[in-house]
């Protein structure tokens, strides 16, 4: 079987360590690199959750390296609400563990990654696009080398935490433009498509039922993920995982789970679980209400090109295949 060589920038964040389990146990990816960058929550935490994974999977074999602490022209903004303090709601690692993580900041990692790659590797973008933007604007000689990205972002009529965007190009609009029209091929997996890969309850009791160590991991964090909406009389102290009340963890369990990230690495795996078409796309970067929204031309109003039409937009999941691919890499891991 010929692999897909890929490099992974993540934020992790409960959705991306999910989408690691996935990643991480594919026969048909060859993982050269991680990079982390800050996002769900600041970079050390996003950095120390990425190593602590992998190392819990088994892929010491892995090299991980820090990112960047800042959008390019922003202050940064956080989802603890969503992923918890420490990005990992739901779960604590004994130890830490940083045998994995090299001494090269993010962007010089990926530039001689895919300068000493013989093959041209696919980027998983499954946080915001600071790394990426900066080694294109630093280093743009690597552009041939880089197959396509795929990133977790974009939406046309719906957004999260905003009404319109979608929170990895909110983060960093600026990142988004950059990479969007890099010319390189760009694939986006949008939240109208990730609301619609969901894990249901029965699924989760699924893994619950498997026992594993990894099985139990998955659905420990998918189960405080469920935890989207807090209200305030839910959380009993300031901010942090153990405050959260035990009717309303309770409550989550029932709740669809949403999965973002690892739907975005599926379409690595598995392009054949998905529809897409090409549109032109751009972000709005200066909006009053607006920052952060992907205009998405579906309705062709800007007559672009093929050659112009700059996105690959993902636009539908076959949800049964993907929890199933999902469970699968679970059990790999025994
Ligand atoms: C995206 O935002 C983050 O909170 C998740 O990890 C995912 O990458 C979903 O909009
Ligand atoms: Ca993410």
């Amino acid at each position: 079987m010929s692999k897909e060589r890929v490099i992974i920038d993540c934020d992790t964040g409960i959705d991306d360590a999910l989408a690691l389990v996935l990643a991480l146990s594919r026969p048909e990816l060859d993982i050269i690199g991680i990079t982390t960058v800050a996002g769900n929550v600041d970079v050390e935490n996003t950095t120390r959750n990425t190593c602590n994974v992998c190392h819990f999977l088994g892929r010491d074999d892995i090299r991980i390296a820090k990112g960047e602490s800042k959008p390019l022209e922003r202050e940064s903004l956080k989802a603890s609400g969503v992923h918890g303090v420490s990005g990992l709601r739901g779960w604590t690692f004994e130890k830490n563990y940083t045998d994995n993580l090299v001494s090269q900041d993010a962007v010089s990692f990926l530039c001689s990654l895919l300068k000493e790659s013989d093959e041209a590797v696919s980027i998983l973008a499954i946080g915001p696009l600071t790394n990426i933007a900066k080694l294109l604007r630093e280093h743009p000689e690597v552009k041939d080398k880089i197959r396509k990205i795929v990133f977790m972002g974009t939406s046309y009529h719906c957004g999260n935490p905003t009404s319109l965007s979608t929170f990895n190009v909110l983060v960093d609009p600026e990142a988004f433009r950059i990479v969007a029209f890099a010319g390189i091929p760009f694939v986006s997996c949008p939240l109208e498509l990730t609301k619609t890969a969901v894990i249901t309850p029965e699924e989760v009791k699924m893994l619950e039922q498997m026992n594993t160590p990894v099985a139990t991991f998955a659905a420990s964090i998918i189960n405080s993920y469920g935890i989207t909406k807090i209200k305030s009389d839910e959380v009993i102290g300031g901010e942090g995982e153990e405050e959260i009340s035990e009717n309303r963890l309770k409550a989550a369990k029932e709740e669809l789970v949403t999965l973002h990230d690892p739907a975005t690495v599926a379409y690595v795996i598995d392009p054949s679980l998905f529809t897409s078409a090409k549109y032109y796309c751009d972000v709005e970067t200066k909006g009053e209400l607006t920052t952060g929204f992907t205009l998405i031309d579906k309705n062709d109003y800007y007559k672009k090109s093929d050659a112009e039409r700059n996105l690959t937009l993902l636009e539908s999941i076959d949800r049964e295949k993907f929890i199933s691919l999902f469970l699968d890499s679970v059990r790999r891991y025994g």
